[in-house]
């Protein structure tokens, strides 16, 4: 299916989430603010130790992001975009006298930050077939590599969810799969986080900024290792 299609029809679906409940967490399409602020706090682990740093927020919906950052007292530079015109509408009301946050509808004037991060764009595939939506997920995470110099960080229901309460409107993913794309892709340093209490997982990654290690130096004496070759747990 043609990535213009998904994104309209996702965009569609949810405008009509913000048009019904306005700006809060069921406005797009999320059962709590706990849940919502959950998921932030996994997905901003990847600036961990940062001070000061600028982050996307690729999927940004009306912006609550911005109202968690806020908790943190750092100092940060925050662009947010969507493909749905009524979230980057309700975002601007929201937060549009904050000097350090702007918001976006157009990809093009996305640009290059710190760090990028996405809560919740990956989850609805509607009629979607998987395949197509799996080729759609791995462009956009290639995006967020893309737009981000230090990290970047999604989410994505877990295909380890409990299958009474499956849909098939939305889409679980092998949590595996993607640590191992991320892995092979993007980085070393690459995290999956499945302990936090929902149906989903998150992913950190966090790019390789630092030269490779030295080679080891050559071992003097022949090459014998000073290892015991005993373990100690058996009594060595
Ligand atoms: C589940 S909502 C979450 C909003 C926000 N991240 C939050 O957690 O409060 C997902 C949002 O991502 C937007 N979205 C979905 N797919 C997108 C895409 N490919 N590009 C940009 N925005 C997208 C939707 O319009 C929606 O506002």
């Amino acid at each position: 299916m043609p990535h213009d299609k998904i994104i309209r029809q996702v965009g569609d679906y949810y405008t009509e989430k913000i048009q019904t409940h306005g700006a809060s967490a069921q406005g797009v399409d999320w059962n709590s603010v706990e849940s919502q602020f959950l998921r932030f706090q996994q997905l901003l682990k990847v600036i961990e130790g940062e001070e000061s740093f600028s982050i996307n927020d690729y999927g940004c919906g009306y912006g609550g992001l911005v109202d968690f950052l806020e908790t943190l007292g750092r100092s940060y530079r925050y662009t947010g975009f969507d493909i749905s015109e009524a979230m980057i509408l309700r975002a601007s009301d929201k937060h549009g006298d904050r000097k350090n946050c702007s918001f976006v509808q157009n990809e093009e004037d996305l640009k290059g930050s710190d760090y990028t991060v996405a809560s919740g764009i990956f989850n609805v595939k509607m009629e979607t077939p998987v395949e197509d939506w799996m080729e759609y997920c791995l462009e956009t995470i290639d995006k967020l590599a893309k737009l981000s110099t230090k990290g970047f960080a999604f989410n994505v229901l877990t295909s380890y969810s409990d299958a009474e309460y499956m849909r098939p409107d939305l889409y679980y993913a092998d949590p595996c799969f993607y640590f191992d794309h991320c892995k092979r892709k993007y980085s070393r340093w690459v995290s999956l986080l499945h302990d936090y209490g929902l149906y989903e997982f998150t992913i950190l990654v966090k790019k390789d900024t630092s030269p490779p290690p030295p080679p080891p130096p050559p071992r003097a004496g022949g090459g014998g290792s000073k290892v015991p070759i005993t373990p100690r747990w058996r009594g060595g």
